[in-house]
């Protein structure tokens, strides 16, 4: 065990699970129990280290419900191979802090939490569109500095995106479901660029467009770019929902930055290093009427020099799925992972995981990213 301070929850239990930090809501807890897990959890908000995260998986660990802050390499997943481990949940949708590859090798499933950040990750990169778009921090604290004198036609004067063009890179489910707010929402026109089309999403502006049309409104588009560089050169705002891969990173360089219409709006709520930080500052300081909101950062916690200087940028620390509603969520379905790996049930198919957030859910791991690999999907 590490000097942070742990907790043990149904110390009976046949099962030692081990989870880096105490998680939102007890149905969690109950589903662990009722797999006959005893549960140790590390109270702390520190990021535990890897060789912490070592000593805490110890001589016998059944499996672990870890955090994105965490680096799950080789090294973690031979200690809990060692251990007798069987399974990882990674308290995220996300995975880029795993080596799935290594876990893979040793057997282990790796389980993920997807789709209930949907709406949550959604709304608040809206939150974050309308915040730079309209100025709210810096207008916030201009207010709180005690310096308005009194309305002027003039005040922090925004952009108006009603009507506009919205570009979104990665139009999975997050992508789709900001993408449709920001159209159905504010009748702008979607852009999207992914490596693969998104029929679902394209035929729901369809309709939308047809209803508008209907009713003697201007009808909104939906439309796939070919290339990245068209969607920057285009858009009114960008938002970006991609993956962090070797491609991904520094998607947004300077070079493609230069591309962006001067007063247009970026907005990151998946991956920091997606962006390259240094360039975006650079970029910013150039163009005080382009405006950004970060809820992710290169090398959070840490920003880039600079960064938090600048009035035409929003902050907020990675606060994307931080509903009460989504963190509990991302805590059943880690812990159905974990018990459904351990208690030999088959792996989920659907992407709807929502029957995991009901009573009674199904005996199944609602998601192992490498099911296919293991056999497990049979
Ligand atoms: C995830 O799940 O990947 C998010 O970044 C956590 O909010």
């Amino acid at each position: 065990m590490t000097s942070h301070e742990w907790k043990t929850h149904n110390s009976d239990g046949g099962n030692r699970v081990v989870v880096t930090k105490n998680l939102p809501g007890d149905r969690w807890l109950r589903i662990l129990t009722w797999a006959d897990c005893r549960v140790e959890i590390c109270t702390s908000t520190d990021a535990l280290s890897v060789a912490e995260i070592k000593a805490a998986i110890g001589k016998r660990c059944d499996a672990v419900i870890g955090q994105l802050t965490e680096d799950w390499g080789d090294a973690l997943f031979a200690a809990l191979k060692a251990a007798g481990g069987r399974a990882y949940g990674n308290y995220a949708v996300g995975y880029n802090n795993v080596d799935v590859a290594a876990a893979t090798r040793r057997g282990i499933a790796v389980g993920n939490t997807p789709g209930v950040l949907t709406e949550t990750t959604a709304e608040m990169a809206l939150a974050l569109t309308f915040a730079a778009a309209r100025r709210t921090g810096e207008s916030e604290r201009f207010l709180r500095a005690g310096k308005y004198r009194g309305w002027l036609p003039t005040l922090f004067l925004g952009k108006l995106l009603y009507g506009r063009t919205v570009g979104i890179v990665g139009a999975g489910r997050i992508g789709a479901a900001y993408g449709r707010m920001m159209v159905e929402g504010h009748k702008m026109h979607l852009k999207y660029y992914d490596l693969y089309p998104n029929p679902d999403l394209e035929a729901c502006i369809k309709d939308y467009a047809g209803f508008l049309k209907a009713r003697g409104e201007t009808p909104v588009s939906c439309t796939r770019s070919d290339t990245l560089e068209d969607l920057l050169k285009t858009a009114d705002c960008v938002s970006l929902h991609t993956v962090l891969d070797q491609s991904s990173h520094h998607l947004i360089n300077a070079e493609r930055l230069s591309l962006m219409k001067t007063d247009a709006v970026l907005i990151n709520t998946s991956r920091g290093p997606i962006i390259d930080e240094a360039a975006l500052v650079a970029h910013c300081r150039a163009h005080p009427d382009f405006r950004a909101g970060l809820d992710v950062f290169e090398d959070e916690p840490a920003l880039k020099p600079g960064l938090n200087e600048l009035e035409n940028v929003v902050l907020v620390p990675h606060i994307g799925s931080a509903t009460s509603w989504t963190r509990e969520g991302m805590a059943i379905l880690a812990a159905a992972n974990v018990a459904g790996i351990l208690m030999g049930f088959p792996v989920w198919q659907q992407t709807d995981i929502t029957p995991f957030l009901k009573e009674d859910p199904p005996r199944a791991a609602p998601s192992i990213i490498n099911a296919p690999d293991l056999n497990l999907t049979g």
